[in-house]
């Protein structure tokens, strides 16, 4: 192992302790107002890369608790928290969407939360599905590297509550992980229920969704195509996304190398895969000039280790190593690419400039270096 190499790992570690709040949630980014909040879907990703660090360390400890583990511990319990927080309210609108009623947006889920786990301010796209998912997802992985059984009560009730909301709720259309496209029905999005579904079964055997696990499949090859035969970036639109990755790895609602994969993979490298390094989130992106993703870019190195193609992983690894600043703090993008350059200075003028450090790019660094085994 290389020294940046060391110091990387040991740097994205520090920054993802250092910004865990007190009651368990991580912050997005310390230092960018829009993201000094909690997302489940980066914690999702924050807490997986603690869990696969820890599980290292904890082995050479002879399974001692490692502070990786103890950190994805409040994490959990952080989330279990909100979810149950929210109980009354999910109830009212599982109610209603069972009843074919429009849902009330007071009553989902937030997108993200504020440092004590309580709601963020209200002016934000706060209705997604996929962070629950993922959230579940790294729950059982965690579960399973520990082998924390049985479950505490809370975390299985939250368990059992957030698994049927997303059972109810998987056909009404949402933000997508990006907090875009509000109207649509996204294919990362059912991706991540159907994962979260299963881990759900997982964590409470006698839990049994199945049968909508079925049918979220279906609908997927039934509507979520594009005309060229790769997975649609949401129903009914002829782009791919990034996030388009995570619908088999992690979620693997189709194996890495199922040829729909594949070909997905392939429009991605085409119409994504930023030269100067990184990958773009879609062809429309506007957002601080659709810049390249340090994340997307590592994750793409992720799904690469999982085909077995470890060298074009490890140039991701290089390339991300050359990204972080002095400090070494990695981006959420660079604007070395950027597909709308235009919208690059409104973007810094009006928020600030891009979220650095963020916690979710260190934490997918992790991930791809415990992939490729360093
Ligand atoms: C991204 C989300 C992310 C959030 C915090 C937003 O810009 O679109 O995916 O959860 O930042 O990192």
């Amino acid at each position: 192992m290389s020294t940046t190499t060391l110091n990387l790992h040991d740097r994205s570690l520090e920054v993802i302790l250092e910004n865990q709040q007190p009651g368990g949630a991580y912050l997005a980014c310390p230092v960018m107002p829009d993201y000094q909040f909690s997302w489940f879907r980066d914690g999702a990703y924050i807490a997986y890369a603690l869990t696969l660090d820890g599980a290292q360390i904890s082995a050479a400890r002879n399974g001692s608790m490692a502070a990786q583990w103890e950190s994805a511990y409040r994490f959990f319990a952080w989330g279990a928290r909100a979810i149950i927080q929210r109980e009354a309210a999910l109830e009212r609108v599982m109610a209603a969407v069972s009843a074919g009623q429009q849902p009330d947006m007071h009553d989902v889920l937030n997108a993200r939360y504020l440092p004590d786990g309580s709601d963020g301010p209200d002016d934000w796209p706060e209705f997604q599905l996929d962070g629950p998912g993922t959230w579940l997802w790294s729950l059982h992985e965690y579960v399973r590297a520990t082998g924390f059984t049985p479950l505490p009560a809370e975390w299985e009730h939250a368990v059992r509550l957030v698994s049927r909301y997303l059972a109810i709720m998987w056909r009404t259309p949402c933000y997508d992980c990006w907090e875009e496209r509000g109207t649509d029905i996204h294919t990362s999005t059912l991706a991540a229920i159907w994962g979260g579904l299963k881990a759900a079964q997982e964590l409470v055997p006698a839990l049994d969704y199945e049968a909508v696990r079925d049918e979220i499949k279906a609908f997927v090859l039934q509507n979520c195509l594009t005309p060229g035969g790769e997975l649609a970036k949401s129903v009914g639109v002829d782009m791919v996304d990034a996030n388009l990755l995570t619908v088999a790895v992690p979620h693997g609602l189709f194996e890495v190398n199922d040829p729909l994969m594949l070909r997905t993979l392939a429009r991605i490298e085409h119409d994504l895969v930023a030269p100067s390094g990184g990958v773009h989130r879609h062809a429309e992106d506007v957002y601080y000039g659709g810049g390249a993703w340090v994340l997307l870019g590592l994750h793409l190195g992720w799904y690469y280790a999982e085909l077995g193609q470890r060298a074009k992983a490890r140039e991701i690894l290089t390339w991300v190593e050359t990204q972080a600043d002095a400090a070494g703090n990695l981006p959420e993008q660079v604007n070395t690419s950027m597909f709308a350059p235009d919208h690059y200075d409104p973007w810094v003028a009006q928020r600030g400039p891009i979220a650095n450090p963020l916690l979710w790019t260190h934490a997918e660094y992790m991930i791809l270096q415990h992939k490729l085994g360093e």
